[in-house]
């Protein structure tokens, strides 16, 4: 039985947690789990922030460290096959996101990703003046796109979500968007909007932040041109992973990236005095990698290996609408809100509930072992990482989160105290 039929099971008026293990039951993908190293007693929904750690992680470092650095010094840039890294690993997420192996690269954060391409794009479309942005984005990417803009003498212009299709038009250059909205989970439409941007002669670039390892997206099918995205998130790379940058095949002789570093050079180790572009994707590189979160980032995609991204969606999916269901179920009275789409096709893999007390609830569930965040001024956003969550982790989350509203646990003091990370 595939996982398409979790999403497709008939289920009962009223949810129980037996149904929740019956769908659990029947899921191709609950194997997977074993492959993370999660703590006992914890339900981890935060993997849209920082995923779980794979266990394929710390023997891989453990050679990189002891052998290939301590013993192997700097032959192990070649026969470690460290210097190629950027684009295996790269090569390996093209898989989940639609495009070619040699479309892909890991570099930088996404932050920087993101600037190199917002100028790049620029450069391709000269004497257009607007770079076009969506309301309530991720920070940084509106931040990134203000810094290019006044970098660049154009404008940097956002409006909310539902007027982007209208905004877009032949001053604008290039427009930036967050596939799946890192507060609303909510998804943009990537063939329908870069089919109108093409129209007017506008280049995309799309965060995908929220999206690779979670849900499958096909940049080449849409005629992407550019997107970048965490390896930290649902690639589940580890704190302060590097990125991943996509251009697409068609754009690669003609891309000029502003951040002109030496590993991004046609020969690097000539050691030229002027400046000449690598071929390909290789141009979008800067300086030296950040090699051993290279390496964990590498291991930790080993728990995609062979898998069916249809079930990884249709489980996705399955968890994400019983979550909805079951707050609706058991939290109906409490004062939350839902700021995420019910229709399927809208959602992301996340769901973001509203309540004016969600810092305090969010605290006092994460000491209960139910490991949420929330993001300003009123969301508690929950991350289903489909790979290592199951239906029963969903039944006890939204358990535990009605406990924590019927003994008003969130009202002690030590919840209210807000910290450094939210
Ligand atoms: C949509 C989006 N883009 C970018 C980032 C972060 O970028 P960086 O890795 O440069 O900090 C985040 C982090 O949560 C995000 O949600």
């Amino acid at each position: 039985m595939n996982s398409a039929s979790i999403a497709s099971t008939v289920s009962p008026a009223t949810l129980d947690r037996a149904h929740c293990l019956s769908l659990d039951a029947q899921d191709p993908l609950a194997a997977r789990r074993e492959l993370f190293a999660l703590p006992a007693g914890v339900i981890y929904l935060d993997g849209n922030s920082l995923g779980a750690m794979p266990r394929a992680v710390p023997g891989r470092m453990q050679k990189a460290i002891e052998q290939e650095w301590a013993v192997g010094l700097i032959r192990s840039w070649n026969d470690a096959d460290w210097y190629p890294a950027p684009q295996r690993v790269g090569a390996r997420i093209s898989q989940l996101i639609g495009a070619q192996g040699h479309e892909v690269i890991v570099a930088d954060s996404t932050s920087v990703n993101l600037f190199k391409l917002l100028v790049a794009a620029l450069r391709l479309r000269p004497g257009r003046k607007t770079i076009l942005g969506e309301n309530g984005n991720f920070p940084t990417d509106a931040y990134i796109a203000s810094g290019v803009a006044e970098l660049s003498g154009v404008q940097h212009r956002a409006v909310s979500p539902d007027e982007v299709m209208a905004a877009l038009n032949e001053d604008v250059a290039v427009l930036t968007l967050t596939h799946v909205n890192y507060k609303s989970g909510q998804v943009y439409d990537m063939a329908a909007i870069t089919r109108r941007a093409h129209e007017v002669g506008a280049l995309v670039i799309w965060d995908l932040a929220h999206t690779a390892g979670a849900m499958p997206c096909d940049l080449n099918a849409c005629e992407a041109d550019f997107a970048v995205g965490c390896g930290y998130k649902y690639l589940n790379g580890g704190p302060g992973a590097p990125s991943f940058a996509f251009v697409a095949q068609r754009h690669h002789d003609s891309l000029r990236q502003p951040i002109t570093g030496w590993h991004g050079h046609a020969k690097p180790f000539a050691f030229g005095q002027s400046y000449e572009p690598a071929p390909g994707i290789d141009r979008m590189l800067v300086g030296t990698a950040p090699q051993m979160g290279l390496f964990a980032l590498e291991a930790a995609l080993t728990v995609f290996d062979g898998l069916d991204l249809q079930q990884l969606r249709a489980k996705s999916l399955s968890l994400t609408g019983l979550f909805i269901r079951l707050i609706d179920q058991e939290l109906a009275g409490f004062g939350f809100g839902l700021a995420t789409p019910r229709e399927d096709a809208l959602r992301g893999s996340q769901v973001s509930l509203t309540h004016e007390q969600g810092y305090a609830i969010v605290q006092a569930l994460i000491a209960r072992g139910v490991i949420g965040d929330f993001r300003a001024p009123d969301i508690l956003r929950f991350g289903f990482a489909a790979l290592y969550l199951s239906h029963a982790d969903v039944w006890d989350a939204v358990a535990t989160l009605k406990d924590v509203m019927q003994n008003k646990a969130w009202q002690a003091p030590e919840f209210m105290a807000k910290k450094a990370v939210t």
